[in-house]
């Protein structure tokens, strides 16, 4: 019998080829990923030629390093570099039959990017959005299938967080989460269905617990207090190490949309909106070992 909730495992559609929309820090990682694991063609895109190339950069940086550490054979490097190409060309998608996206996280360009691709693609190809706290119904709306579509949130650092939230949208049909639970398992990744609610389940704790630490800055506490304040958890990171990590305008970003939908419940944070705009937290050696707080940063939260 199956588990209450669980999709049918034979209405898995099969995945040959990989599109990646967004080629930044974590469609990089993804990219990755399933090349390695799904071992099937992984195109990725963006904007324009530029950011595409530095996403290929990146992702044959990241090969390299998982050669040099012997994680990968020299014959499976080879592989990879060659799985993984890059174009501006959406036309390039027609046979994905896996497309995921990942770009800046705002409701209008996430839907302009599925506007631009669907298209190019045939009804049964599943679309997947990374978004951390994004309604996935409100992404899918203009889609002529929005049956087709999912949620498939992965956590920073990709290749090591073991969970991916598999987002069962009010218009996600069953074949389409089958498929997103089988290729999560194929990732060899521990999945979780959730609601299609602010945060899903895991941003909308770490929304509580980053934007707590914020408010406690925000009211007079200093960062180096509140940062090792929660030392006793035996956190492998300290919040604001964590905040760093996801980056600030999507730690911004995850704020405001829980501020915004329980504003009872979540702070507003003026002081993280300003660090997100500045771009600066923490003060890191040439290795990324953290030194403290950059002083730009204590600058901005003292005024
Ligand atoms: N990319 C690839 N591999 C990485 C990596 C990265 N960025 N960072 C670390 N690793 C690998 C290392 O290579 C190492 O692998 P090995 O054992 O095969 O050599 C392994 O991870 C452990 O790394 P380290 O020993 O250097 O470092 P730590 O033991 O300090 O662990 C950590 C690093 C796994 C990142 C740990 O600090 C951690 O778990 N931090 C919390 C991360 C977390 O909570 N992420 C979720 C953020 S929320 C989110 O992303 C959602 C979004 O929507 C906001």
């Amino acid at each position: 019998k199956r588990p209450a909730g669980a999709p049918d495992k034979a209405l898995a559609r099969k995945v040959t080829k990989v599109g990646v929309i967004g080629a930044g820090l974590m469609a990089s990682q993804f990219a990755l990923l399933f090349a390695r694991r799904l071992k099937v063609p992984v195109l990725i895109t963006d904007l324009d030629q530029a950011r595409v190339d530095a996403g290929v950069e990146r992702i044959r940086g990241e090969i390299q390093k998982l050669a040099d550490r012997g994680r990968v054979n020299p014959d499976e490097a080879n592989r990879l570099r060659a799985t993984i190409s890059g174009t501006t060309d959406l036309a390039d998608y027609a046979n994905c039959d896996w497309v995921i996206e990942a770009v800046f996280e705002d409701l209008g360009v996430k839907r302009q990017v599925f506007a631009n691709v669907e298209p190019h693609l045939s009804p049964e190809a599943v679309l997947a959005t990374n978004t951390s706290s994004l309604s996935v119904d409100d992404i899918g709306a203009e889609l002529a299938h929005p049956e087709r579509l999912v949620g498939f949130h992965f956590f920073n650092p990709v290749a090591v967080m073991p969970l991916v939230e598999v987002v069962n949208a009010s218009k996600t049909d069953e074949a389409t989460l089958s498929t997103a639970m089988v290729v999560a398992k194929n990732l060899r990744k521990n999945a979780v269905i959730t609601k299609d609610a602010p945060g899903f389940v895991v941003n909308r704790v770490l929304a509580k617990v980053l934007g707590e630490a914020m408010h406690a800055v925000d009211t007079g506490t200093p960062f180096e207090v509140v940062d090792h304040a929660l030392d006793p958890f035996g956190l492998p990171m300290t919040p604001f190490e964590l905040l760093d990590l996801v980056g600030l305008q999507v730690g911004a970003h995850v704020l405001d949309t829980h501020h915004a939908a329980f504003p009872d419940r979540f702070f507003d944070s003026a002081n993280l909106h300003a660090l997100a705009d500045a771009g600066v937290l923490l003060d890191k050696d040439d290795k990324g070992a953290v030194k403290g707080f950059d002083k730009r940063a204590l600058a901005i939260v003292k005024k």
